[in-house]
């Protein structure tokens, strides 16, 4: 297990692989969303641009998920949101979760894109307008209540819309980042003050950037150095800002 990589009065971000840290960290919440398996070699001409993401054959790519999910519904005492796009490399697996899971799924959130590109890869292909957001639970599957909420008198649904994330500066460096509202979602309405929120599979950080913006404690795990960087400095640009406004 390396050694912090950075952290804020929060925060904490690690430069490595996740699988080496999350046996070893406390957390009781989980939002994340792990590489695609965009597969380079299958002719999507965006595929490379998707640098941080393996090439892996479906068993691989099967194996990768379930490891992880197992790991980390076993380790959440409370929630565990897994954003999950259907592509051509993960397609079959988007659905085995629902059978293999199905014990531990509370919820499945749906992103709503506004405004997708008009095709996928292909004209005959259908524009692809949303994302699963499953939500496991360890402990709290029986029924619809949510028995961890932050609901307040909200109307809380079990959708969220979003334009797409084109205008987001780390997209075009990154291409599969959140849209700063499904953290904040899940973070505002599922979570309290006294959870540590872990996204092990961290990319330019957008989960803990809105973990600072609310006040929540968080863990950050990123594989690329390259995005670690990134984190970093949005981090400290994000606490000078909070510090210039007062906002702490
Ligand atoms: C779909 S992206 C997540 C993007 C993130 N939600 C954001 O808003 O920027 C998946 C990320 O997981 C990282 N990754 C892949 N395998 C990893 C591993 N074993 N441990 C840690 N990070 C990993 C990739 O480098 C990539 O940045």
């Amino acid at each position: 297990m390396n050694e912090i990589f950075y952290e804020t009065k929060l925060g904490k971000v690690y430069h490595g692989d996740c699988f080496d840290y999350l046996d070893k960290l406390n957390y009781n919440i989980c939002i994340t969303s792990p590489p695609y398996n965009m597969q380079k070699s299958s002719g999507f001409k965006d595929a490379k641009k998707y640098i941080y993401d393996e090439d892996l054959s479906y068993l691989e790519y099967e194996d990768f998920i379930f490891k992880f999910l197992h790991i980390i519904i076993k380790n959440c005492k409370k929630y565990t949101f897994f954003n999950l796009q259907r592509v051509a490399g993960n397609q079959k697996i988007t659905y085995k979760i629902f059978g293999k899971y199905m014990t531990f799924i509370k919820e499945c959130l749906i992103w709503i894109k506004n405004n997708p590109p008009p095709t996928g890869m292909n004209v005959d292909h259908i524009s692809n307008g949303y994302e699963f957001i499953y939500l496991f639970a360890k402990n709290d599957y029986e029924n619809r209540r949510f028995k961890h909420n932050n609901f307040n008198g909200n109307y809380v649904k079990n959708y969220i819309p979003t334009n797409i994330n084109s205008h987001n500066k780390y997209h075009e460096i990154h291409k599969a980042t959140f849209h700063p509202d499904i953290p904040k979602y899940l973070i505002k309405y599922f979570t309290m003050k006294t959870d540590i929120i872990i996204d092990p599979f961290a990319g330019c950080g957008e989960t803990g950037i809105q973990c600072e913006q609310l006040g929540r404690k968080y863990i950050l795990i990123e594989k690329e150095l390259k995005y670690c960087e990134i984190i970093k400095e949005r981090l400290i640009l994000e606490n000078q800002k909070r510090r210039l406004f007062d906002l702490d």
